[in-house]
């Protein structure tokens, strides 16, 4: 049903609420049946997630010469020792199944001349396994979803509304620990609306904007992270951030991604005298995993006192590059840098979140009736550091795979109990929005500075010892002023990045994407960081 924003009698009650538009929300809503009535909602346009700006690809095991088996092993080496190694053959093991389906659908991968599929190159995988859209994937992907959703009648897009809050038993003073639905800020007239379902899907993406640098687009608050955590989930891993090495550096660029298969299809980083550094720092060269490449990039930069050093694919042909890069090779040329004549400057970004919501292999949380699917959550997939393009596949077999459970459970699930309205009889319109853009650069100054790809336990405290100061100062905000949606976004980054400090604090070791000067080695035992909050409850089986 095309119905973006129609306006409709309250309240809401939908079989299925899905909270993020991404390729992990889109992929549940499509995969279940259609007598539910399913609802997608999008804090900001159906495609303005992460999703959309996806430039490599997708990585699964397409051809003869590869194997599951090389795909697993790749993912376990990128993941430091700590990927559950179930969810790894899990996700390969659909793997096929899932670029079939994309196929199916319409999604129009890029082919050799001879109709194959072509397929890249990317840091720590063994074989050529990227399936991609030239170096636009994403957007090949988000827009096919986005039209299939919009022709499907049991399917309501909703845009400009933000999930504030989960509602749950728990909060309802009811018995059983179920999820009910979420209260949704509408920002076309500013009012909180309650939205109840049999089953919630959380699909809101990571939480990269925590730091002042990052690949991601704006809304990429760990909002998702954040409402679960507060409404009695598990979170894990979250000291896992991974920095991109290769993003655009120019003071007009924001945040423009240089596709790591760039590297893959023979670019070389170079230090600014043109020599090449990367052989010092792995065997694996350019082609090493992001935690290694980003942390020699940072080791340079420092060494050198730089403010960014250069990826450089010039010495090949030049049609090669335009028809590989099309998109890139126009952003570039935007800010006056032809990359088939001269070397790209790129620094370090954030830009993905391993860490999220503890699920199973169904997608499911620690709350009855709540899933989590997409970057938001943690399959244990990842480890300590996801290996590229595994993200949009876990988006796609978890999103298939929380569908296939929902639709096996939903007729045994009534529906959900009455809520009430949210209260906004206690708070007034704020008068000094300054405290929120304040807070916003000053979190994500220090958590850039702190708790970035190099840390100390010092820099860590410090840290800590500020988060407290905005967590209290944000809570006493939120409590007196009406909700925005830049409130609620710094409310939940906060939250993140807290998160992110006291897991970091726990993990007593250098390993993966988390590198700290005082722990320098690997401690024996590979042990997660599970964060477990006070208000937790284990679910019903
Ligand atoms: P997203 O696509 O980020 O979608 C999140 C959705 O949640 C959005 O609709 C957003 O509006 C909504 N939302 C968030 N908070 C709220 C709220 N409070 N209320 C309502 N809605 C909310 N991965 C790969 O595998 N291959 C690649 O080539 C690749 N390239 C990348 C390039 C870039 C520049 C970036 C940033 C990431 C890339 N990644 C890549 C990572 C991958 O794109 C993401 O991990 C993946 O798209 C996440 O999908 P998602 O559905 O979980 O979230
Ligand atoms: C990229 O194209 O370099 C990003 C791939 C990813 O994040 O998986």
């Amino acid at each position: 049903m095309a119905c973006d924003n129609e306006p409709m009698p309250q309240p809401y009650e939908y079989d299925v609420l899905i909270i993020g538009s991404g390729a992990a929300g889109l992929t549940v809503a499509l995969n279940l049946p259609e007598h539910l009535k399913v609802c997608v909602v999008s804090k900001a346009d159906i495609s303005s997630g992460a999703t959309l700006w996806a430039q490599g690809g997708i990585a699964a095991v397409l051809d003869d010469q590869d194997s599951t088996e090389n795909h697993v092993q790749d993912t376990l080496s990128a993941g430091g020792g700590l990927c559950n190694e179930e969810a790894v053959r899990f996700t390969v093991d659909h793997s096929k199944t899932s670029i079939e389906w994309l196929i199916d659908i319409g999604v129009d991968f890029t082919r050799d001349t001879d109709a194959q599929l072509h397929l890249t190159r990317e840091g720590g995988h063994s074989h050529r396994r990227i399936i991609h859209a030239a170096d636009a994937t994403g957007h090949a992907v988000s827009t096919t979803l986005t039209a299939q959703a919009q022709a499907r009648p049991n399917i309501e897009l909703r845009s400009g509304r933000v999930a504030v809050d989960l509602i749950t038993n728990r909060k309802l003073a009811l018995p059983g620990n179920r999820c009910v639905g979420a209260y949704i800020l509408n920002l076309e007239d500013n009012h909180v609306e309650l939205f109840r379902a049999r089953f919630t899907v959380i699909a809101t993406g990571g939480a990269s904007k925590a730091y002042r640098y990052t690949t991601n687009p704006d809304g990429a608050s760990g909002d998702g992270i954040a409402m679960a955590w507060r409404a009695g989930c598990r979170v894990a891993n979250m000291e896992f951030n991974q920095f991109h090495p290769t993003c655009l550096y120019h003071p007009h660029a924001k945040s423009f991604l240089i596709t790591e298969a760039v590297r893959g299809e023979g670019g070389l980083l170079k230090l600014p005298d043109g020599s090449r550094f990367m052989d010092r720092f792995d065997k694996r060269g350019e082609l090493a995993p992001r935690d290694i490449v980003a942390r020699a990039i940072d080791h340079e930069m420092k060494r050198l006192g730089a403010d960014h050093l250069y990826l450089d694919i010039s010495h090949k042909p030049e049609d090669f590059i335009r028809h590989h890069f099309p998109t890139i090779y126009e952003k570039c040329l935007e800010f006056g840098i032809d990359i088939t004549r001269e070397p790209i400057p790129v620094v370090p970004a954030a830009h993905y979140t391993c860490g999220g919501i503890v699920s199973d292999k169904r997608a499911r949380t620690d709350i009855n009736q709540l899933y989590v699917v997409g970057e938001a959550g943690f399959t244990g997939l990842h480890g300590a550091n996801r290996m590229a393009s595994n993200s949009l596949l876990e988006c796609l077999v978890y999103g298939r795979a929380a569908a296939a459970d929902i639709t096996r459970r939903e007729a045994d699930i009534p529906p959900p109990p009455e809520a009430p309205a949210w209260d906004e009889s206690q708070v007034r319109d704020s008068d000094e929005d300054v405290v929120i853009s304040h807070n916003w650069d000053e979190l994500r100054h220090f958590m850039w500075d702190y708790v970035g790809i190099v840390r100390t336990t010092k820099r860590l405290q410090r840290a800590k010892h500020r988060v407290d100061l905005l967590s209290q100062e944000i809570g006493e905000f939120y409590s007196n002023y009406r909700v925005t949606n830049d409130l609620l976004e710094l409310r939940n980054l906060v939250t993140v990045s807290d998160l992110i400090i006291c897991a970091a604090l726990q993990r007593k070791e250098s390993r993966g994407l988390h590198y700290t000067l005082d722990y320098p080695g690997l401690l024996h035992e590979a042990r997660d960081t599970v964060l477990i909050p006070t208000t937790y409850r284990t679910p019903s089986p």
